[in-house]
């Protein structure tokens, strides 16, 4: 089977087999943004669980600007602590021979209102609000010295990443965050180096790509998650991602990752959210082989253009799509999030034949029957089913790092109610010790 077999990174690093667990983020920092024996007890689950690497939820780069209340973030000197926090957490991703790669990231104009009321993003662009609720920070425009200081930033952390034993990084260059922002023509409407071309809308993730090469070394992987396209209107295209994929090529890269779509529209879900941004959304194309993983015929055309290995995230379940992907070539590693929240083990269990498909936990679990379902005739309620899953996910995270079992038979009202207040306190607790 395809999906058993190793595969050699250009840097020599050895995968075990062909899965990767994409990166989810965890949230299990306290507010000082600390690795603590939450990432311990998760990660020892997953690793054993069977993937050939885990990739870490994101870590951020700038306390001020992150995804949500629950992120590690690592910027400056780090305390005996942290350090000693980062590496048992390195300590047990790492185990059974399982690769741990820290993704790393800021959130730019994504940073939650709760947040921080301001943030930093290449152009003055503000994001309309998702699911018509969760407000996003007003943008300022970065000055040149600002960018300077995002690429050291993320090549510190890169640095701190290996010296604490993940064995990896992935830099978050996907899903509308700071990184993918500079890549898109709509978010990124600056005149000088760093805009304009794709040449100049890549220099940012070039830039740190090679940054982080010099300081780690040539055979510690480097990975890159990023879009097949933003699928929006005026937005990141497939086209320019193949020519960004072109660029990537030229450089010391170990792993692609292709996904898509960003906080307008959720593309990387496959979701159709009930954002009033609608008409600027392009669905995505599918792919004739292997139909349940919606990028794949994204990944089929970058494919042709590059020779750095490809994973592709959003959507397989079963091995028989996996190995059709793997066999055609159309990707090298395939990519598994959602899945591993309620089933952990799910990889063990497809290696060894025991299962043929993981649970489709996301046509199951919703509000309720009749017109609270999956298929209910009002729209928002239909889609913020789908949406809200992602807090369900959330919440078999918070179990299995509590050193809980995972709970599938969980109310998914309950989980997002749940969700929302430990993010409102969250985030005030946050914002009180950081002094934002
Ligand atoms: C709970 C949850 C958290 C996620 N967190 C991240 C993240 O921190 N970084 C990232 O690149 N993608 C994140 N994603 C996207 C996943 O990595 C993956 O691309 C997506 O779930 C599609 O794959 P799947 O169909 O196998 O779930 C998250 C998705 C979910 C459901």
């Amino acid at each position: 089977m395809k999906i058993s077999e190793k595969l050699e990174l250009p840097c020599g690093a050895v995968i075990k087999n062909r899965f990767l667990k994409s990166a989810l983020t965890e949230g299990l920092a306290s507010e000082d943004a600390c690795a603590n024996h939450r990432h311990v007890n998760l990660y020892d689950k997953w690793a054993k669980g069977g993937s050939g690497i885990l990739v870490t939820g994101n870590v951020q780069v700038d306390h001020r600007y992150i995804e949500r209340p629950g992120n590690v973030v690592i910027e400056g000197e780090q305390t005996n602590e942290q350090i000693s926090a980062l590496a048992n957490w390195a300590k047990a991703g790492t185990q059974q021979n399982t690769h741990l790669w820290m993704q790393i990231s800021h959130a730019g104009r994504q940073t939650p209102y709760t947040i921080n009321k301001s943030s930093v993003a290449p152009s003055p662009k503000r994001l309309s609000k998702l699911l018509g609720i969760l407000k996003f920070s007003e943008p300022n425009e970065l000055k040149h010295s600002e960018i300077l200081d995002i690429i050291d930033r993320f090549i510190h952390t890169a640095k701190v990443a290996k010296q604490t034993g993940f064995t990896g990084v992935q830099l978050h260059s996907a899903h509308g965050y700071l990184l993918s922002e500079f890549l898109s023509p709509d978010i990124n409407q600056r005149t000088d180096e760093w805009g304009g071309s794709i040449q100049n809308r890549s220099r940012l993730l070039i830039s740190i790509i090679e940054g982080i090469r010099e300081k780690v070394g040539n055979d510690f992987p480097i990975s890159v998650k990023l879009n097949s396209s933003d699928f929006q209107k005026g937005g990141f295209s497939h086209e320019e991602s193949i020519e960004v994929s072109k660029i990537l090529n030229e450089t010391s890269l170990d792993l692609l990752e292709i996904s898509g779509g960003t906080y307008e529209g959720f593309a990387a879900l496959d979701l159709q959210l009930a954002s009033p941004n609608q008409s600027r959304i392009i669905k995505p194309a599918r792919s004739t082989i292997a139909r349940e993983a919606y990028f794949l015929k994204y990944a089929e055309e970058m494919k042709k253009h590059i020779q750095i290995p490809l994973a592709v995230t959003g959507g397989f379940r079963s091995t028989k799509g996996m190995n059709e992907a793997l066999e055609s070539r159309a990707c090298d590693i395939i990519g598994l999030g959602r899945p591993l929240c309620p089933e952990p083990d799910i990889v063990n269990e497809l290696l060894s034949g025991e299962k043929e498909s993981a649970t489709l936990y996301e046509n199951q679990v919703s509000f309720g029957p009749g017109i609270l379902g999956l298929n209910s005739p009002i729209n928002y309620i239909k889609a913020n089913n789908k949406a809200t899953q992602v807090f369900w996910c959330y919440r078999q995270i918070l179990k299995m790092a509590e050193g809980k079992n995972v709970d599938p038979k969980m109310s998914l009202l309950k989980a997002t109610i749940n969700h929302f207040i430990d993010d409102a306190k969250g985030s005030k607790a946050y914002r009180n010790y950081w002094k934002i």
